[in-house]
């Protein structure tokens, strides 16, 4: 069993159209045709969007997002329009409200891996590649790569897991020349993140993107870098100075979450038929807090 505890219930706005409830962001569109992507506070784990909120979460991933967008500008054209907050919307939306163009989205996540772990590392267990692509011996949970890989996945429907992929089947499906410009641009924006990012003393271990063609354009050249960038939710941070293969790195996510999700203090049972719990005030400020730290360690401003 999967999906949301309790589906939300779109905001009625003048002039926008309500277009899908995503598991973090509700999408509509405006009346000049633009999407207006609302970052909601909802947080998902295990294929759940759990019945509880982290107060500010969509306002840190959607300021974040916007504050990469700009340091990547010139390697990917973004889909950021303006992120003012459209008349007549609910006074919540300031700060998680983005003005984007609509965009013929690409149905592949396109991932980027520096270091070894998840569902890379488990393909890596099982036959020493990920995505189709050999890696050699001795790697360890953590590890960090020869250089960074691009390991695609197909995108799943809420409550779904995604599948990762090899690149000749992205090929296959959205033709030569668009995956191997995805594959570029994937690999071009999370370098630079990554050098950012250990600045700052974060380690990148991977991330994901998705990219869409302006409506009509559907040439590889102009495919436009979309979604949110370079979030907790999209990516896996982890503390440089902790950093140690072999082992499961801390990461500044919903580790707390999920933790508590799977300890007996929840009750609950992932692989059972009912629905998560309510999530403890305690599991919840410290969510808080390490998407908070996130923001502040990246973009070297403190939250408000
Ligand atoms: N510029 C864009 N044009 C059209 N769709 C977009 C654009 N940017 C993001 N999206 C889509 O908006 C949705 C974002 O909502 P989210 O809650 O993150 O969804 P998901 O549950 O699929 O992760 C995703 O389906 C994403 O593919
Ligand atoms: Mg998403």
């Amino acid at each position: 069993m999967s999906g949301f505890v309790e589906k939300p219930k779109p905001a009625q706005v003048p002039g926008l159209v309500h277009l899908h409830t995503g598991k973090v962001r509700d999408l509509y569109r405006d009346d000049a045709g633009n999407l207006v992507m609302v970052a909601s506070d909802r947080i998902s784990a295990y294929d759940w969007v759990l019945p509880t909120e982290i107060p500010d979460k969509g306002r840190i991933l959607t300021q974040l997002s916007l504050w990469w967008f700009d340091l990547l500008a010139d390697l990917a054209p973004h889909h950021v329009v303006s992120a003012e907050v459209p008349a007549g919307a609910p006074a919540d939306w300031a700060g998680r409200t983005l003005i984007c163009r609509d965009l013929d989205m690409v149905p592949v996540e396109c991932v980027a891996r520096g270091y070894l772990t998840g569902s890379g590392l488990a393909e890596y267990r099982e036959s020493r590649t990920v995505c189709g692509l050999a890696l050699p011996e001795g790697l360890e949970d953590g590890s960090e790569l020869p250089s960074p890989i691009f390991t695609p996945a197909t995108k799943a429907e809420v409550g779904e897991h995604d599948e990762n992929v090899s690149y000749e089947e992205v090929a296959r499906r959205v033709g030569a020349e668009t995956a191997a410009m995805l594959r570029q641009l994937t690999l071009a924006v999370y370098s630079r993140a990554r050098d950012i990012a250990r600045e700052r003393g974060i380690l990148l271990a991977d991330t994901k993107f998705e990219f869409g063609f302006a409506k009509g354009e559907a040439g590889a050249a102009g495919l436009v870098l979309a979604d949110e960038v370079l979030t907790p939710d999209s990516s896996r941070f982890w503390p440089a100075d902790t950093w140690q293969p072999g082992r499961a790195q801390p990461s500044f996510d919903k580790q707390y979450v999920r933790d508590w999700l799977t300890s007996p203090a929840s009750g609950w049972d992932r692989h059972g038929t009912t629905p998560p719990p309510e999530l403890p005030a305690e599991v919840v400020e410290r969510t808080r807090a390490k998407y908070v730290e996130a923001y502040e360690r990246l973009t070297g401003t403190k939250w408000a």
